[in-house]
């Protein structure tokens, strides 16, 4: 298609994208903004997309980040839209927060700090501070194992990472197949069924994406069949886990914390759980690395029709 006929191209943006993904498309003479009338794409993050903000001048939705469930995917599909995303893009960010959150669990690192805080100047200081040291004693990951569902990008890379810091880890994929399995990190030993990851896992990490197969892939029945003690990290989707059957275990004390990063109103405050507000792509790095992608993929569609990964 000839330049001139480029410059006409509307994307309309939702949530902040960062802007190294917008020059992307600026650089080609794309109209962008947020409340772009007749968008001939619509380019967001978290925002939940509803089928009314969607005019029929749309011809590509893209996502700059990994999970699409905030999208009416189906919907697209019948229509013929594609929907692109940026897989991978973010997984540097997420494995670092899965290990902030493994080290965090392991050295009770959340309420010493706030008892640290508490402490004023007085007497009995130096006998509050052993008192905190041991309380708050932890254990080291080395020899422990991860237990990591959901083998992809992500997964894959936080599973190679706890690999190299001497964990065990353990894998499964729900969606493996003869054709993808070639994909699996090849150091990851598999499991043969989900439930053997529950029972073997000292740390269960969960990169799944969501939809009808992984809602309450975490459920009541799993976690009896857990190892005692399991940590459980939640930095995919909230609905994966069922936050009733969490707050069970906790309570019956054979799960030792779960950690998540999705803020909810029925684990506020409860001592066995540390949420974050979705802080799992939030780096400089992974937002310019989603919007990157994902505005390369709306520009080559629009442009040359092109599709990558829709
Ligand atoms: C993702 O699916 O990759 C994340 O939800 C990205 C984000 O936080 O925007």
């Amino acid at each position: 298609m000839p330049e001139a006929a480029a410059a006409a191209y509307r994307v309309a943006t939702y949530n902040a994208i960062s802007a190294r993904g917008l020059e992307r498309l600026s650089a080609s003479h794309f109209a962008i903004g947020k409340a772009l009338a007749d968008p001939d794409a619509i380019l967001l993050r978290s925002h939940s997309l509803q089928l009314a903000e969607i005019p029929a001048s749309v011809k590509a939705i893209g996502r700059a980040g990994a999970g699409v469930n905030n999208i009416p995917v189906e919907e697209m599909t019948r229509r013929g839209i594609p929907v692109f995303n940026a897989p991978g893009a973010n997984a540097n960010a997420v494995k670092e927060l899965v290990l902030a959150a493994m080290l965090l669990a392991a050295r009770n690192l959340v309420p010493a700090a706030g008892f640290a805080q508490s402490l004023a100047p007085g007497d009995d200081f130096d006998k509050r501070v052993e008192d905190g040291k041991k309380q708050f004693a932890g254990f080291e990951l080395p020899g422990r194992t991860l237990g990591v569902i959901g083998l992809g990008a992500i997964g894959g890379l936080v599973a190679d990472t706890a690999i190299r810091m001497g964990m065990k880890v353990v894998g499964y994929d729900p969606e493996i197949t003869v054709d993808n399995a070639w994909r699996l990190p090849a150091s990851v030993r598999r499991a043969a069924s989900i439930e053997e990851v529950f029972k073997s896992s000292d740390f269960l990490t969960l990169h799944v994406p969501l939809n009808a197969k992984t809602r309450h892939l975490v459920d009541a029945a799993r976690l009896a069949g857990a190892r005692k003690g399991l940590v459980l990290l939640n930095f995919s989707r909230d609905a994966v886990v069922d936050e009733a059957a969490v707050l069970e275990s906790l309570a019956e004390k054979r799960m030792r914390g779960y950690v998540c990063d999705f803020p909810s109103p029925a684990l506020q405050g409860h001592p066995g759980v540390v949420t974050f507000p979705h802080l799992g792509a939030s780096t400089e790095e992974a937002e310019e690395n989603c919007a990157v992608m994902v505005a390369e993929q709306l520009r080559a569609f629009l442009e040359h029709g092109t599709i990558a990964n829709a």
